[in-house]
């Protein structure tokens, strides 16, 4: 499990970018949704820019014989509606089309021009108020969540949403470690790098490959223990397809052994200087 606030939660769960967006795939993706939320999903991710509100329709349909209390929903405005009246109008569209009235995790999708101090401030509004049960941030950076720490209101920020999978480990050069101080969350975002399209050839790596073999499991659930080997991440792999969903729900337990650690670390090494923030 994967401390997020005061929640202890599944630490797989769905994203659901480009979800929502093909009328004939509707039905295929409100099953999958459904079959991961009945067998151990809690974590649905999602944000108002996504289909421009096409994936908040979807699972709004998906989730409307579920139990709420049994699904911590993830959302997250545009930058430029970081100010009010433009933020609680989002927030309000969201909780429409998720047919919900309160977010367990809203966050700010990536830095705004907007003063974070003000985007803070209206953001524990909305807590005081119960529309959203806590609020977080998105591709921040170290600089920028030591800035964020020393706004007032700074330190109730819940998670950091950034990109993080074998073949992108910049977060773990200073990221990682500053927010493991501070006791602030990370949710890995391409946790398998967008099914290995990005060029990285994760899929065709031997060493991986036998990895994957020894466990009688396949390479994407490989990445996955891997990105929460250490119980302080929590990964959002996104799919529409149950089999995949269920591959990845039985990755959660998955223990690679020192061994196996050392010898992923071999093929993809861990940062030794900082690099910029990965970004999708
Ligand atoms: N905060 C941000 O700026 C940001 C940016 C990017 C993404 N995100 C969030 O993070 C989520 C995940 O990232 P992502 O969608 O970029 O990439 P991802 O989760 O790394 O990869 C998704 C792809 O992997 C495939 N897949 C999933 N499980 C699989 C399995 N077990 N075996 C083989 N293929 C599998 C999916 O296809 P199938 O549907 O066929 O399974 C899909 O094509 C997004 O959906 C979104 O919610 C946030």
């Amino acid at each position: 499990m994967v401390q997020l606030g005061k929640e202890n939660l599944f630490p797989i769960g769905i994203g659901t970018w480009h979800m929502g967006d093909s009328p004939s795939k509707r039905n295929q993706e409100i099953e999958a949704l459904r079959y991961g939320l009945e067998n151990g999903i809690e974590v649905i991710d999602t944000a108002e820019m996504y289909g421009e509100g096409n994936s908040e329709n979807l699972i709004g349909e998906a989730i409307k014989d579920i139990k709420r209390e049994d699904i911590y929903l993830i959302s997250k405005f545009y930058p430029f509606h970081a100010q009010e009246p433009e933020l609680e109008r989002s927030l309000e569209n969201s909780l429409e089309r998720l047919g919900t009235d309160y977010l367990d995790l809203y966050l700010l999708h990536w830095k705004s021009s907007t003063p974070l101090e003000e985007t803070i401030e209206s953001l524990e509004k909305y807590v005081k108020d119960g529309r959203i049960r806590n609020w977080g941030v998105s591709n921040f950076d170290t600089a920028d969540v030591e800035g964020m720490w020393k706004l007032k209101g700074g330190e109730n920020c819940t998670a950091n949403q950034v990109l993080y999978n074998m073949a992108s480990r910049g977060i773990e050069y200073d990221l990682l470690p500053a927010q493991k101080e501070k006791s602030l969350p990370t949710i890995a975002y391409s946790p398998i790098a967008q099914g290995d399209t990005r060029g990285d050839n994760i899929a065709g790596n031997k060493v991986l490959q036998k990895i994957a073999e020894q466990h009688n499991a396949t390479i994407f659930q490989i990445m996955l223990a891997w990105t929460i080997r250490h119980h302080d991440v929590l990964a959002i792999p996104q799919s529409s397809n149950k089999k995949h969903i269920q591959e990845n729900i039985d990755a959660q337990s998955i223990k690679l052994s020192e061994e196996e650690l050392q010898l992923i670390e071999k093929e993809f090494p861990a940062p030794k200087r900082k690099k910029p923030l990965d970004i999708i």
